[in-house]
Formats: structure tokens, C-alpha cells, sequence
């Protein structure tokens, strides 16, 4: 039966396992973006522990997506060579690894992004700080060509997969909600869309495209799971070859979430799956190995993403071995 220590093939990758590092920033860089000694160190304690699949952070494909001033960056060429110095660093440990791109769109500041903050209509958007300015059309349009720029940095530094920042109330979340974004379903994945086209255009059969979906707001007149499904569909049509299922507006987890409960984005998981079907991931209060073995056994999900529980305990992935070994 498969469980937490199944391999996962995706295309001509082989995960080792079904635990996975989700992406968490980190604020280590300086101005520039820059991956430093200390994002190398963190990745790697924790992938030798035996993580299947590492998600680096969200790393900006343009300076006016920034919404940190020591955010990690991918939006430059010359942030190359560090980028595939963390890659390397977390391959030699058989982690499978990627990186997260983003822009931030409306959360930015005009300090952070050094100029103007831009979202998908002007006002100040739930979780920003500061009016944004209407996009235009051709700035959209620049603004997929970024990704697809940043996509394309991430696959000269190695990583072998990329993940599409869509969820927590950034940009492409922005665009995806009715709350920033009035309007049909269709038009408001339509931006989304694009960025996953050009992504996609750049991914063989040896890499892999990611995107995390932020699947339902949790907000009154927001994205409702319902429509989170149809988006996730629409996303696995487009090419997506794994989808990071997690919140959208609202942040990374639900308002009213049982903190004694595992895994408060499961459902919903299991849900985008049904619709989707192509492999999920999924974050979210899970830090009891043997919940996070139940929800593979049970088909919900494909992999489980251990976030604060792996910055607490680095040793988490071996630590659930030796726990399930136990039980066997
Ligand atoms: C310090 C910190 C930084 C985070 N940064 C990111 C990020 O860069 N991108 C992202 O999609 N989610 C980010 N998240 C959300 C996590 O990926 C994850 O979805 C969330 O922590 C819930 O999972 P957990 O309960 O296992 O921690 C961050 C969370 C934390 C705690």
C-alpha cells in the first residue's frame, strides 16, 4: 500500500518520499536578492534528514513583485550562480528540489517594491498596506513574461521543478479572487493562465511545473472551494503537473482552523485531486507522522508538506521513519 516512505514518480522524476519542505521565507538575502550561506545551511539540514522534495521560497521575478527588502530574488541574471549553488547543495542530499517564483502585486509597498504597487484593480487589497494602480493590459503582459523569465533562471541554476506563486493573496491570487478581481471566473484565470502557458513552455519531461493553488479565500463574497476546484482543473489542463493546494486572500490557513486538528487543508486537497486529477500536495497544520501517513494511505493526497514542524525540527523526516518503523 503507498504510504509516507512510497517513492512518487512524476514524469522522468522519482520522488524518494511523499514529505515535502513547503515554501517558507526565509528574509536572509539583502537588497539584492541574493541566496547567502545561511539559506544554503537551512535547505540542506533539513533535506539530509530525508525530505523527499524541498520547495525553496518565494523569490521574486521582478523588483516591483517584492514584498520583503531581504526577500530572495530570481528576477535577475546575476543571481544565477547562487541560485544553483542552493540547488546543487540540496540535489547532492537526493532531494528533489524547486523554487517558488512570485510577484506580489497589491501585499508590496512602494518601499519594497521601488515604485509603484500594481494589482489587478487600483485600491488597497485585503492584506496590503498601501493603494495599488490598475494594471494595463500590456503590463500583464510583462509581468508573464517576468515569470516566464524567472522560470527560465530557475532551470539554468538546475532546480528541477518550478513553482508558480498563486495563493495567499499575491498577485496571481489576486487575480484569481473576486474580492481583487470583479468579474467571471474565466477572466479572472485568464492571467493565471498565460503565466502557466509560458511556464509550461519552458518544462521538459525531466522538470517539473508546479503551482500553489490558493483554492478558497475564506472570506465573504471570496473564491469559494467550489470555484477553487473548477480553477484547479482549468490550471491541470494548462500543463501543471502538481498542484500545492493551500489558502487564498485569507493567508495560509483557514480563519477558524482546530489547532488541535491535522492537516485543516486536507479536505479541500482531496477535493482539487478529485477535479484535477493530478498529483496534490498539501500544507497545513500536519506535524504527526502518522497523520500525514493516514492521508497518503487514504488517497487524498500524494505528498504532505511539513512546514513549521520541519523549522522546529529539522530531523521531522527522519524522525517520522523511525516512528512508523516502530509501528510496523
Ligand atoms: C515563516 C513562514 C514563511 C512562509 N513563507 C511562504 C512562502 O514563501 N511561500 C508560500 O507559499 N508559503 C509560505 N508560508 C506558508 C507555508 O508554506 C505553509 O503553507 C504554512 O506554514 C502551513 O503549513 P504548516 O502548518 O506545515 O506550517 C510560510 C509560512 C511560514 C511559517
Amino acid at each position: 500500500m503507498t504510504g509516507l516512505f512510497s517513492p512518487l514518480q512524476i514524469k522522468n522524476l522519482t520522488l524518494k518520499n511523499r514529505i515535502a519542505l513547503p515554501p517558507m521565507a526565509n528574509s536572509l538575502s539583502d537588497d539584492s536578492g541574493a541566496v547567502t550561506d545561511k539559506h544554503i545551511k537551512h535547505y540542506v539540514r533539513r533535506a539530509e534528514a530525508g525530505v523527499g522534495m524541498v520547495i525553496v521560497e518565494h523569490a521574486y521575478v521582478r523588483r516591483d513583485g517584492r514584498v520583503d527588502a531581504r526577500q530572495l530574488g530570481i528576477h535577475d541574471d546575476a543571481l544565477v550562480p547562487g541560485l544553483r549553488r542552493l540547488a546543487e547543495a540540496v540535489k547532492a542530499c537526493d532531494t528533489v528540489v524547486g523554487i517558488q517564483i512570485t510577484h506580489g502585486g497589491g501585499k508590496a509597498t512602494q518601499a519594497t517594491a521601488g515604485g509603484p504597487v500594481l494589482a489587478p484593480a487600483e485600491g488597497i487589497i485585503p492584506g496590503g498596506a498601501e493603494p495599488a494602480v490598475a494594471l494595463s493590459t500590456s503590463q500583464i503582459a510583462e509581468i508573464v513574461a517576468a515569470f516566464a523569465a524567472g522560470a527560465r533562471r530557475a532551470l539554468d541554476a538546475g532546480f528541477d521543478f518550478v513553482e508558480i506563486h498563486g495563493a495567499h493573496g499575491y498577485l496571481l491570487s489576486q487575480f484569481l479572487s473576486p474580492l481583487t478581481n470583479p468579474g467571471s471566473l474565466e477572466g479572472r484565470l485568464r492571467a493565471p493562465l498565460q503565466v502557466v502557458k509560458a511556464v509550461r513552455a519552458l518544462v521538459d519531461d525531466d522538470h517539473l511545473l508546479l503551482y500553489r493553488l490558493g483554492a478558497s479565500d475564506y472570506m465573504p463574497g471570496g473564491l469559494t472551494e467550489a470555484e477553487g476546484r473548477r480553477a484547479a482543473g482549468a490550471l491541470a489542463a494548462a500543463g501543471v503537473d502538481m498542484l500545492d493546494v493551500s489558502g487564498g486572500l485569507n493567508g495560509s490557513q483557514p480563519p477558524d482552523w482546530d489547532k488541535k486538528s491535522q492537516g485543516y487543508f486536507v479536505p479541500m486537497a482531496a477535493g482539487v485531486r478529485a477535479e484535477a486529477k493530478v498529483p496534490v500536495v498539501v500544507a497545513g497544520g500536519i506535524t504527526d507522522p502518522h497523520a500525514a501517513d493516514r492521508f497518503i494511505r487514504e488517497g487524498q493526497v500524494d505528498m504532505v508538506a511539513i512546514g513549521r514542524a520541519m523549522l522546529v525540527n529539522p530531523d521531522w523526516a527522519a524522525r517520522a521513519r523511525a516512528a512508523l518503523d516502530a509501528d510496523a
